[in-house]
């Protein structure tokens, strides 16, 4: 059974098939489909991402986990995460296709992500790579903060997924504590906040919707309803219901 009602022309055949089947047509015509996910910290937004890819048939990618590997790097090498010379050459050198998301996930490398991600000479020698993942047929899902403002400002869907701080601190300390890791629920949302005020001020490429993003907020929703109410958009837009 699906897990909701599908969005109309939907095909419920196995993902392989499907993406199979959008990849051949998709190929033929040389068409992407790009799909921007934007948000602060916590927010739903790489879960929804990875839904809408599956069912979608796109490629996906979370792009916080580019700049938390630079972060790790850094801290790796015994660096602090504000040395720019540092950042930037761990940025250069970094191989995306090798990722161990896992460790990458963990607390310490995210607080130092946010500050590498501040970095202009980091974010530019990240930036090729995103966009030819982007175009890659038959297209992706991208989840960040700039995706849809400078990653892939042309993207045929832009959400951009919020939620209160203290429910993004709930579902946070729940997702870490699962993991294993030690989480206190007011020390992650103090650790939200500030991460959020420093991706939102930063100049190079701060946090902020397209003005052509549609907002879903999700504070009240869970996985499934908020799911449901990205394809809603994703698929207005596509009908021409909804302005892209
Ligand atoms: O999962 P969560 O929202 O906590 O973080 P994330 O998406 O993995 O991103 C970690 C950090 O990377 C963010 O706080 C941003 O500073 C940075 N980031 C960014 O600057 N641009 C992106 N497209 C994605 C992440």
């Amino acid at each position: 059974m699906p897990p909701f009602d599908p969005p109309p022309g939907y095909d419920w055949s196995p993902s392989d098939d499907r993406t199979e089947k959008h990849s051949q047509d998709t190929h033929d015509a040389q068409v992407t489909m790009i799909i921007a996910i934007d948000g602060p910290a916590a927010s739903g937004k790489g879960t929804i991402a990875k839904q809408v890819a599956g069912i979608y048939g796109l490629h996906h990618l979370d792009t916080g986990l580019i700049y938390r590997a630079v972060a790790k790097a850094v801290l790796d090498a015994g660096h602090s995460p504000d040395n720019v010379r540092e950042a930037i050459d761990a940025a250069i050198a970094l191989n995306p296709r090798k990722f161990e998301e896992a460790a990458l996930k963990a607390q310490v490398i995210t607080e130092a992500a946010s500050v590498v991600a501040a970095i202009p000479e980091v974010r530019q020698a990240l930036m090729n790579y995103q966009r030819e993942f982007a175009t890659r047929p038959p297209g992706a899902v991208l989840d960040g903060r700039d995706i849809g403002t400078v990653i892939a400002p042309g993207a045929d869907v832009k959400l951009f997924v919020v939620a209160t701080p203290e429910v993004r601190a709930a579902r946070r300390t729940r997702e870490l504590l699962a993991r294993g890791e030690p989480a206190d629920e007011q020390e992650v949302l103090a650790d939200l906040l500030r991460r959020d005020e420093r991706d939102s001020r930063r100049t190079a490429a701060p946090l902020k919707p397209a003005p052509d993003a549609h907002l879903l907020d999700t504070t009240h929703l869970g996985i499934d309803a908020a799911f449901r109410a990205a394809v809603d958009i994703i698929e207005a837009v596509r009908t021409g219901r909804k302005r892209g």
